[in-house]
């Protein structure tokens, strides 16, 4: 959460920080601000809400500096207001912080008991004084290194100091942070995204690491403030663009993208001419493997769930799916044959990633199934499966679901035909068929308008309940999430067996509850569940796929049809309409349909 830049230049810096600050409100936009150095002094401008409340503050235009540091807000310490905004200045000293200091209460006790004042709630504002009362004993590089020791926690942190005006210092641990190299100007970033406009090539921070930034010179140093080298890496380039053309929001364009994004995807994985999958340089034998744990979180724990069905339809391997923030503190008891996989758009999520470095520790065997490549998740797993997504803006995941699950689908038949648990025949007709899958998402995408009229009944209701069976009742969780996350409506995902047992209670006249049901194996118990709460007064929107039969069912309120395809892939083809009804309702309420309310794009706290 939160985003960072820094730019040291021989150019004033004020507009590209505020670019920047643009691209990286994804991260957190509850509240933005900047400081430069110029003339011997610190010039700090902070303001409430998004970057554009910045950008209109007066003593912006006026801001004057060629080195200078920039920070948008997700808060944790202290309500989002102005003075909680970053960065946090002392009167030699300013610093932007994404992350949590664990021990601030304490330091900032024994900081007060040395004269040193505070003006906000944040855990950060205990660094900037922890710096300036280390730096009047000693130099910067051993300051810095003294601060870090003296900080629990996860942060990435920029620094800028009155009395060193040529500078900035960046330092690591637990957050995710990138430098930057340009012509007569270098840069430090939260992440490499937020450096792309001005830069491809980036170094990456590791733990405890920390560097000093100047316009043409970059140091690096360990956590002991010795003096380490560190490679230069080139940024892949991505054809699919981060702007949003023509379109009124990312997600909606994110959403239309799909076709394309899933035919890259297939493109990368799947070996046409011998109609087989291609997994290059997998590290291991597939007689090594006999379990598999999936970790995630929200959506991305949604197509771990999609992947365990796969899995055991395909292969005999036993599959576990685990939410990141609870594996990281449960006593695992940790299998040498069992395969780890991590699944997540940003590959920055702090539980995810956290999750990975417990099984790191535990030398268990690690991959990563992740749209960003030079993401913290990707660079430490032992072997990588992109989905090759292209950036992903708006902040609830649509086409990177779909790549999570496409990536998992053909890892799982990759598995079960290496196991030769899948029979060859049927092996090479789910390649077949996934070769289609662009094209029927394309027609499924034409749903638009049933989507629309539907959305108005869900925002003016209490409560809507999503409800599936077998391949799509992850469906239905991730349906109710995307809901619940744009429009603010209350949603429920269940299982539709599961009603009876308890959640039936809620239904009432009028409530609407979507319901999957495609011809799949699960079909007929589907429609007996749906039955169950139509007699009780719910108000079903009902989501199948195209058939010559009609559905056998009197008082549906409505149905939308998607495509035909076997029944495994139907789960990609039924999350359009549930993308669009989210999409639709944040839009008719007048809602911020890129970034919902309290949420950001990449999670970096746990
Ligand atoms: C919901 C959503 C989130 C993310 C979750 C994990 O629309 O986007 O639930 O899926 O925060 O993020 P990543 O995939 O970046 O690890």
């Amino acid at each position: 959460m939160c985003g960072i830049i820094g730019i040291s230049s021989d150019k004033p810096v004020s507009a590209s920080i505020i670019n920047s600050l643009k691209k990286l409100e994804y991260r957190g936009y509850d509240s933005a601000g900047i400081a430069t150095l110029s003339d011997g002094n610190i010039n700090e401008v902070k303001s409430k809400g998004r970057v554009s409340n910045l950008e209109r503050n007066f003593d912006i235009k006026n801001l004057k500096g060629n080195i200078g540091i920039g920070h948008v807000r997700w808060a944790t310490h202290g309500i989002p207001n102005s003075v909680n905004a970053h960065p946090h200045s002392s009167h030699n000293v300013s610093v932007v912080h994404n992350g949590i200091i664990e021990n601030s209460t304490i330091l900032k006790k024994d900081l007060i008991n040395k004269g040193h004042n505070f003006k906000s709630q944040t855990d950060t504002e205990v660094i900037v004084h922890l710096i300036t009362e280390n730096l009047k004993t000693t130099e910067l590089e051993e300051a810095i290194t003294k601060t870090l020791n003296q900080l629990q926690g996860s942060f990435a942190l920029g620094v800028v100091f009155k009395d060193i005006p040529d500078l900035i210092v960046g330092a690591r641990r637990g957050s995710p942070l990138a430098v930057g190299y340009g012509p007569n100007e270098n840069y430090l970033g939260s992440d490499s995204y937020a450096l792309k406009s001005m830069t491809n090539k980036i170094t990456y921070l590791n733990d405890s690491e920390f560097c000093i930034i100047k316009k043409n010179q970059i140091n690096f140093f360990n956590d002991k403030g010795k003096k380490i080298n560190k490679k230069i890496l080139e940024l892949s380039s991505n054809e699919l663009s981060s702007e949003k053309g023509d379109f009124k929001h990312f997600m909606a364009k994110e959403i239309e993208e799909q076709p394309t994004t899933v035919k890259t995807g297939i493109n990368e994985y799947i070996d046409n001419v011998n109609k087989d999958i291609n997994i290059f340089n997998f590290p291991w034998k597939i007689e090594e493997i006999k379990s598999i744990t999936l970790i995630g979180c929200g959506t991305a724990y949604h197509s771990c769930l999609m992947a365990k069905y796969w899995f055991e339809e395909f292969t005999s391997l036993d599959v576990n799916i685990d939410i990141a923030s609870e594996f990281r503190y449960r006593k695992i008891r940790f299998k040498k044959e069992s395969l780890y996989i991590f699944v997540s758009q940003s590959g920055e999520t702090a539980d995810t990633y956290a999750a990975l470095d417990l099984c790191k520790k535990n030398k268990m065997k690690t991959c990563a199934v992740v749209n960003v490549i030079e993401s913290s998740i990707a660079r430490d797993s032992n072997f990588v499966l992109p989905i090759h997504c292209g950036p992903e803006i708006g902040v609830a995941s649509t086409k990177a679901f779909l790549g999570q699950m496409l990536i998992l689908y053909i890892l799982a038949l990759k598995f079960g035909s290496l196991k030769n648990e899948i029979e060859k025949n049927n092996y090479q007709e789910k390649i077949n068929d996934l070769k289609n899958l662009p094209s029927l998402i394309e027609k499924t995408l034409l749903v638009d308008n049933d989507i629309q009229n539907a959305s108005s009944t869900f925002n003016d209701a209490k409560g809507s309940m999503f409800l599936g069976r077998g391949f799509s009742y992850p469906i239905a969780l991730e349906g109710a999430l995307k809901l619940k996350e744009l429009s603010y409506v209350h949603a429920e995902g269940y299982p539709a067996g599961e009603m009876k047992h308890g959640p039936l209670a809620l239904i009432e006249e009028g409530m609407p509850v979507v319901v999957l049901a495609p011809r799949d194996s699960y079909y007929k118990k589907t429609i007996s569940n749906m039955q169950e709460v139509i007699a009780r007064g719910a108000k079903v929107l009902l989501i199948t796929n195209k058939s010559k039969d009609e559905v056998i069912s009197e008082n549906i309120w409505e149905t939308i049809e998607v495509e035909n395809t076997n029944d495994d892939l139907l789960p990609f083809l039924l999350t359009i309409p549930l993308q669009k009804l989210a999409y639709y309702s944040a839009l008719k309420k007048g809602y911020d349909i890129d970034k919902p309310r309290n949420l950001a794009k990449s999670v970096t706290v746990e």
